[in-house]
């Protein structure tokens, strides 16, 4: 397909912008929730020239498109849909772990292949545009939606956010095999107060440029097409009528050049919600000249604005930029050539497709305590396989699939294939002849079902128990945010009665987010944590367990040991008094980075030259086995004239090494990465000392460091 220059692209958008009547502007900015309309509604829409379509698939869409089509513009519809670790919504495709799980292999590479094949997926649907990656931070675990996001620190949400955007849009997005992705949301979602879903965020711009711009800064970077407006406020001013946050920050400081959507019906909760609006006349107005482009669902929009022009309390330019910026990224898709085009159908779900969430999975499993128990070896002959979590598809898929969003729909079964940790054992006991026993045990939210005595009865011969808990979809997404985060349910009583029987126990924590699981943790021979590994978390899982993997996952996101311990994150500021609660230690249970393997390895020689910001390490695999290992370079400002975190993640590298292999491993830093905001929300680098650490985790027995000095 042949592709525009930039000059060709805004001279067809003009041409087109020049043709259209204001009342074609007003409906090109609209974006119908197909689920919420009926189909004659929708067709209206279509010929009214609304500018975008969420949650459609197959002939609905296609009935939509022919009739936008027909329109005296012909200018085609987007089609929109969280597609958000694999095209999850649809039955045949492909399920990938989720971002939070994704984010525990810290491997660029594999998570830019979950966008390509998301990508492809979405394509072949017929489909345009992904509402993914959330660059949103997860530092708030109460929060609903922690599994959506790439964990806790901004540089590695940076980077895996830089990776899936250029997995989704490719090279080049009209090529019929990639499709546009959506930055969102933005900005602050995950900080809002108390964790709860959608409030205030206590942020101040300051604060914003330093911590969550930049993963959005990045997105900006690898060409991402659009963005979403987050639902929250920062001190007063909701997102969505932020003109500082969207025009400002994103758009002009930024330069981003694609589209800003607003997420689902903000501009009615500027009047119903937020109550900064009366109306929805006003709250058009002010999400107009805020920057957002295209209004999620508030079809009333579409009145809204053709009133204010025209009683001219709205500058029509301010359509016109919007309009403008909607057909630019609909020209450089290349929809006017391809709007009917749909991909091979046979790509859903597709052995190569297949592999490479299987690879993810792989690569996501995390192993944060071992006493010796795993892999499991030879003298091992009966295993228990216990608990809610063991062999229940919903809860390995986490959220946004079709049949677990936005509530588990007992309608739907899950479609092969997958692998439960069960079945993974099941597959991988049998080919060593190993004998294996289940039972559920109990729920993970009710006492429902509940069969402690069972359990314990299929556990007593085993020579090791499997235990498989953490939490289940109904107890996170939008709108479901936790205050108590200790396991849910009898799962820890469940614990308690396997642990009489004496035997190693090895947890396995299947769950949207960290719980606190202290107890578990210290008592269990080893603890895997999987998150929402999707449709092959249970055989990497598995494999881990007998050995044919060796586990390379790190945690991108810290575990408190108590609810009232949050926040916990790595890279806070200095100053706590007594730098710990009189009842509990100032560390996490477990810390961002960590995660340890077969393999042993060391860390030496670590050298930072000041002239050309080079650091480098030597790294040794002290075991028998070939491993894996993410090596991490953090950063400590020693005297700054604003606060700066106790350590900072700048780069990282995942790192191969045979048994007994050395190699020197070398990180290039950049001027940019000692940079700090200040007060006036200038960023800038201060000349001076500062601590250089690597190592294998953020804490500070698995780090080495040395100073380096930044000149002017
Ligand atoms: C609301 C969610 O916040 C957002 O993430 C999602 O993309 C939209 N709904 C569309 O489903």
């Amino acid at each position: 397909m042949k592709q525009f220059t930039s000059a060709e692209m805004e001279e067809r958008a003009e041409a087109i912008l020049l043709r259209m009547t204001l009342e074609e502007k007003a409906a090109q900015m609209v974006q119908v929730p197909v689920a919420y309309v009926t189909r004659e509604e929708a067709l209206l829409w279509a010929r009214r020239g609304a500018g975008s379509f969420l949650h459609v698939l197959g002939d609905d869409a296609r009935e939509i498109q022919q009739e936008a089509l027909q329109t005296r513009l012909g200018i085609p519809v987007l089609f929109g849909i969280d597609a958000i670790h694999g095209h999850g919504l649809n039955q045949k495709a492909t399920i990938f772990p989720s971002q939070l799980a994704a984010a525990c292999s810290w491997d660029p590479s594999l998570v830019e292949e979950m966008g390509r094949v998301t990508a492809r997926e979405v394509a072949a649907d017929g489909l345009h545009w992904t509402f993914s990656p959330v660059l949103c931070l997860g530092r708030d675990t109460r929060w609903g939606r922690v599994n959506e996001t790439f964990g806790e620190d901004p540089y590695l949400a940076g980077e895996l956010g830089y990776a899936i955007v250029r997995g989704y849009q490719g090279d080049d997005p009209a090529d019929g095999e990639h499709i546009l992705a959506c930055a969102k949301h933005y900005i602050g979602y995950g900080e809002a107060v108390g964790g709860r879903d959608s409030c205030d965020t206590e942020m101040t711009y300051r604060k914003l440029r330093e911590v969550f711009l930049p993963p959005f800064a990045r997105a900006v970077e690898a060409g991402v097409a659009t963005v979403m407006t987050a639902y929250g406020s920062i001190d007063g001013t909701p997102f969505t009528a932020s003109e500082k946050s969207l025009r400002t920050i994103l758009k002009e400081e930024l330069g981003f050049d694609g589209f800003v959507v607003t997420d689902w019906d903000n501009v009615r909760s500027l009047v119903e919600k937020q109550h900064v609006a009366t109306d929805l006349d006003e709250a058009s107005l002010l999400a107009a000249r805020a920057g957002n482009d295209m209004m999620m669902t508030t079809t009333a929009f579409y009145e809204s604005a053709i009133r204010l022009v025209k009683n001219g309390k709205l500058d029509e330019r301010v359509l016109d930029e919007a309009v403008r910026n909607i057909l630019r990224v609909k020209i450089r898709f290349g929809l006017f050539e391809r709007a009917e085009q749909r991909g091979e159908q046979e790509k859903l779900g597709c052995a190569e497709h297949l592999a490479s969430a299987l690879r993810l999975a792989r690569e996501s499993v995390t192993l944060l305590k071992n006493d010796g128990v795993l892999p499991l070896g030879n003298s091992v002959r009966r295993v228990a396989v216990i608990g809610p979590n063991a062999d229940d598809i919903r809860a390995q898929y986490g959220d946004w699939t079709y049949f677990t969003h936005p509530h588990p729909k007992p309608k739907y079964t899950a479609a092969r294939p997958y692998v439960t940790l069960l079945e993974g054992i099941l597959t991988l006991a049998k080919e060593r002849d190993v004998d294996v026993s289940y039972a559920r045990g109990c729920g993970v939210m009710h006492e429902e079902c509940d069969d402690l005595d069972a359990a314990v009865n299929a556990a007593k011969n085993a020579d090791v128990i499997l235990l498989a808990i953490g939490d289940v979809v109904q107890q996170a997404g939008e709108y479901r945010d936790r205050a108590d985060l200790s396991l849910s349910g009898r799962q820890e009583e469940l614990f308690l009665r396997l642990r009489e029987l004496g035997k190693p126990i090895v947890t396995v924590f299947i769950s949207t987010k960290p719980l606190c699981i202290c107890r578990v943790a210290e008592e269990s021979a080893a603890l895997i944590v999987a998150f929402n590994g999707g449709m092959f978390g249970g055989q990497a899982v598995a494999e881990a367990v007998f050995g044919a993997l060796n586990p390379a996952g790190k945690l991108p996101i810290s575990f408190p040991r108590h609810s009232g311990q949050i926040p916990v994150y790595y890279n806070n500021l200095p100053g706590w008094h007594g730098e710990k609660y009189v009842d509990l230690p100032e560390t996490p249970l477990f810390a961002f980075g960590e995660g340890m393997g077969y393999s042993r390895f060391a860390y030496s020689d670590l050298q930072a030259d000041a002239e050309n910001l080079h650091v480098s390490v030597s790294m040794t695999n002290l075991g028998i086995r070939a491993g894996s290992e993410t090596v991490q370079v953090y950063l400590r400002d020693l005297v700054s004239s604003v606060l700066t975190p106790v350590k900072r993640l700048v780069a990282f590298q995942k790192i191969a090494l045979q048994p007994g292999e050395t190699r020197r491993i070398a990180f290039e830093l950049t001027r940019k990465d000692f940079s700090i905001v200040l007060p006036d929300e200038q960023t800038v680098v201060e000349p001076g000392d500062f601590l250089v650490f690597v190592g294998g985790s953020s804490k500070d027995e698995d780090l080495i460091s040395t100073k380096i000095s930044l000149r002017e």
